[in-house]
C-alpha cells in the first residue's frame, strides 16, 4: 500500500517544495519506488529541484484528458528509484480546479503505483489546497521559527480543521453549530467549541465527527531552524495542537537553514545529495528515519488512505 504524504502550510516561501523533494531523495535512496506530485498548479516549481529543465507531460495531460490513467504522466528524475508528476505546463485556467477536477485528481493520485507518494502544495488555504492535504490522514505541515510563520500555521490547521468539520457535518448543519460558537474570535479554543457543541446537542453526529478526526495523525517540520531560537518550539507547538485539537499532531523536527540550499538550487542539484554531510541534511535524515518508523508501526487504516471528497 502507498503511503501519501501531502506537504502543505500557510505561507508560501516557507520550504514546502525544498522538504518535499528532499524527502524524495532520501526515501528514493533507501530503495524506494517515489512519486512527488506538484500540485502547486498555479506555481509548480519541484521540478527544479529535482535539476530538470524540459518537462515534457505532468498533470495538464491528465486534466485536460490527453490521457486517461494519471500514471501515465510520470516522469524519471535523474535520481534512481524517484520520479515526478509535474505541473510546470499547467495553464492558469487549469490552476483554479473544478470541484470535479480536484476529486478526479484525488482518485486517481490512490492508485499510483509507488510507495511513496509526497504532493507538493501551494500556500494558503484554498479549498483545493486543503482537500489535497485532508485527503490523507498523513499530512505533513511545514512552518518556519517566524511568529508570522507560526501564526499562519495554526490559521492552517484552524482551516483544515472546519473544512474537515464541514463535509463530515454537510453545509447546512456546520452553519447550525458553528453559529452558536464564537465564530469571530480567532482562538484555537472555537475549533473544538464546534465540535464539543455538536457532541453536546448530536451526540450521535459527535461520535462520528470525532472518530473522522481522531483519524488524522498530522505531522509538522520546523524549517529555516536557526540556533537563535528557542529549540523547544517544536515541542511546545505539538502540546499546543494535542490539548486543542483532536487528532495527534507530531513533531518530526528542525530543519536548520543553510545558505547552500539557495546555491544547490541555482546549480540545479538536489540539497542532501550535494550536501549530504550538511546539518540540513542530517536533519533530513533523521524525519525520515521517524517517517518510516511510523509507518512500521501504523495500522493499514491510516496510511495515506484517501477517500472521496
Ligand atoms: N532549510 C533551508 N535553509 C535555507 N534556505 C532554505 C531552506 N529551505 C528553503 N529555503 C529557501 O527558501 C526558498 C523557498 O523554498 P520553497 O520554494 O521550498 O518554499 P515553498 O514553501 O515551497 O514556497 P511556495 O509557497 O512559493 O511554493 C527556497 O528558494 C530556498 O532558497
Ligand atoms: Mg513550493
Amino acid at each position: 500500500m502507498s503511503c501519501i504524504y501531502p506537504i502543505g502550510g500557510g505561507k508560501g516561501g516557507i520550504g514546502k517544495s525544498f522538504i518535499a523533494a528532499n524527502l524524495g531523495v532520501l526515501l528514493a535512496k533507501q530503495g524506494n519506488q517515489v512519486v512527488l506530485v506538484d500540485l502547486d498548479l498555479g506555481g509548480a516549481n519541484l521540478h527544479t529541484f529535482t535539476g530538470m529543465t524540459n518537462v515534457k507531460t505532468g498533470m495538464e495531460a491528465f486534466l485536460d484528458k490527453s490521457v486517461k490513467n494519471l500514471k501515465e504522466v510520470v516522469v524519471p528524475t535523474n535520481i534512481h528509484n524517484l520520479s515526478i508528476i509535474s505541473s510546470v505546463n499547467c495553464s492558469m485556467e487549469i490552476a483554479n480546479l473544478s470541484a470535479a477536477q480536484k476529486n478526479k485528481v484525488i482518485n486517481a493520485l490512490v492508485k499510483l503505483p509507488y510507495e511513496y507518494v509526497l504532493l507538493d502544495l501551494g500556500a494558503g488555504t484554498n479549498y483545493n489546497t486543503l482537500d489535497f492535504f485532508l485527503s490523507s490522514y498523513e499530512g505533513i505541515i511545514a512552518l518556519t521559527p517566524e511568529p508570522t510563520s507560526v501564526e499562519n500555521a495554526f490559521k492552517f490547521i484552524k482551516a483544515l480543521y472546519f473544512r474537515k468539520v464541514k463535509q463530515v457535518l454537510g453545509q447546512n448543519d456546520f452553519k447550525l453549530y458553528s453559529q452558536q460558537v464564537e465564530m469571530n474570535s480567532n482562538a484555537l479554543e472555537v475549533t473544538s467549541q464546534v465540535i464539543d457543541t455538536v457532541l453536546e446537542k448530536d451526540p450521535e453526529k459527535g461520535e462520528i465527527l470525532l472518530q473522522e478526526l481522531q483519524k488524522f495523525k498530522f505531522k509538522f517540520i520546523i524549517n529555516q531552524f536557526r540556533k537563535t531560537v528557542g529549540t523547544k518550539l517544536g515541542e511546545k507547538i505539538e502540546k499546543v495542537c494535542n490539548k486543542h485539537f483532536y487528532s495527534e499532531f507530531q513533531f518530526l523536527g528542525n530543519v536548520c537553514y543553510d545558505e547552500r540550499v539557495h546555491d544547490s538550487i541555482f546549480s540545479k542539484n538536489i540539497f542532501v545529495n550535494k550536501y549530504s554531510y550538511s546539518v540540513s541534511a542530517i536533519d533530513l535524515s533523521h524525519i525520515v528515519i521517524k517517517l518510516q518508523g511510523n509507518r512500521e508501526s501504523s495500522s493499514p487504516h491510516t496510511l495515506g488512505r484517501y477517500e472521496r471528497l
